[in-house]
């Protein structure tokens, strides 16, 4: 019989007891995912799209975008089924001093998000990241380019473990999150992933600093007209 280990073989997780800051291999692969080399592009070649932090000024429409998410997908990114009241209690509940929540626009309009609550300690916390894209933009990479950046805002804020819940037949988000280098150990009806995040580096800041840029400067930039289209030439 093959013995070879998978990501499945991890040990079960302690979640509340604290995680040591060692470097086992897991964390070794989610610093070589997240240094790019096996990060892929979004394949949306059409589409304008846009990953931002949202604040609770975003309300509305992060509510707005939770509430489109269809039965099974909403079933699946709350791990069972609720209804719209539900969501917008999820919504107006969030604890955004401890939560950060990262958007995904696409052509304007909030389609994916991701929050990860964090539960801070000195020098090292851990926090749980949940997330969820509308089904037409769905298996476009989009998930991994929103996993990607909250990695970052959670590395830059001393996280050592990111954990994440899903139903144990949700193969898109197990694939995602062993892509990111996550321990993945079966529950009760679940799964739960562990991503042993690296010390945050010079990089991780600069591309934070991108992401706050790029957002202060639609803002600043968003009401003035956009050029007009060139006429096509004769
Ligand atoms: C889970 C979710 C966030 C993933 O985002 P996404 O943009 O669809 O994911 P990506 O396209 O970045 O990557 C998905 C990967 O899973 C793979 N995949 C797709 N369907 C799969 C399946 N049935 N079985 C195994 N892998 C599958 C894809 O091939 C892709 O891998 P690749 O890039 O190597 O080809 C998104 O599908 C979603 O919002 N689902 C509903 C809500 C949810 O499940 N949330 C998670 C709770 S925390």
């Amino acid at each position: 019989m093959n013995s070879t280990p998978t990501a499945l073989d991890g040990p079960p997780i302690q979640r509340r007891r604290g995680v040591s800051r060692e470097r086992p291999d897991s964390a070794a692969r989610a610093e070589r995912v997240l240094a790019g080399d096996r990060a892929r592009q979004p394949r949306t070649p059409d589409r304008k799209v846009d990953i931002r932090r949202l604040g609770p000024g975003d309300m509305a429409s992060l509510e707005a975008h939770l509430l489109r998410l269809e039965g099974h997908d909403r079933r699946m990114r709350f791990c069972g089924d609720l209804g719209d009241e539900a969501v917008r209690r999820h919504c107006a509940l969030i604890d955004w001093p401890n939560t950060q929540v990262l958007g995904c626009e696409v052509d304007g309009v909030l389609r994916g998000a991701v929050e990860l609550s964090i539960h801070p300690r000195p020098y090292s916390s851990e926090a749980e990241l949940a997330m969820s894209l509308e089904r037409e933009f769905q298996g476009q990479g989009l998930g991994a380019l929103l996993m990607r950046k909250a990695l970052v805002l959670a590395r830059n804020r001393y996280v050592s473990s990111v954990f994440m819940t899903c139903m144990v037949g949700n193969r898109r988000m197990q694939k995602l999150a062993a892509k990111f280098g996550a321990i993945l150990s079966i529950g009760e009806g679940e799964m739960e992933g562990r991503i042993l995040a690296p010390w945050p580096t010079f990089l991780t800041i600069v591309e934070e600093a991108a992401l706050e840029s790029r957002a202060y400067l639609r803002a600043a930039f968003s009401h003035w007209p956009r050029p007009a289209a060139r006429p096509a030439s004769a």
